[in-house]
């Protein structure tokens, strides 16, 4: 069963960001998909670095966004990206020895963590401010050829 289907609210308006936003969903829901399956260790550790490096590379997208809209909360979205990236370590860690269920267990938690709060929460106010200055999907990815 798919552990959290992709919806629109999870778009920000700004295309590359919101097709990592799905790339890493997807990617989520795979791994948690084979868990099922009991697959050898090293299929699952793979998936966590991929997991891993694909949301290092998001937050890195985000932030850059963010600088270049000198975007006022900065600093606190910031933060709260390294709290998320040291809970997807946290994980990592575990996986070289916890079960299986364990390792499900904590991917739905950090999948909530990821995708409501900090998306409901920071993501949705950079979704807001980029609303307040009339910034819609288009406007962004022509002032952005490069993003
Ligand atoms: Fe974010
Ligand atoms: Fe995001």
């Amino acid at each position: 069963m798919t552990l959290l289907p992709w919806s629109e609210r999870f778009k920000l308006g700004i295309p590359a960001v919101d097709h990592e936003h799905e790339e890493l969903i997807d990617l989520i829901n795979t791994l948690h998909d084979q868990l099922g399956k009991e697959p050898p260790k090293e299929e699952v550790l793979g998936f966590l670095e991929e997991i891993n490096a694909k949301i290092n590379a998001h937050f890195a997208l985000e932030e850059k966004v963010m600088r270049g809209l000198h975007y006022d909360e900065l600093g606190a979205h910031k933060g709260d990206h390294e709290e998320l990236l040291d809970g997807i370590r946290d994980i990592m860690d575990r996986a070289e020895t916890a079960p299986f269920a364990d390792l499900e267990a904590d991917l739905a938690a950090q999948l909530k963590t990821w995708f409501g709060t900090h998306f409901a929460t920071k993501d949705a106010r950079l979704h807001h401010f980029l609303e307040e200055q009339g910034i819609d999907e288009e406007t962004f990815v022509r002032e952005n050829p490069n993003a």
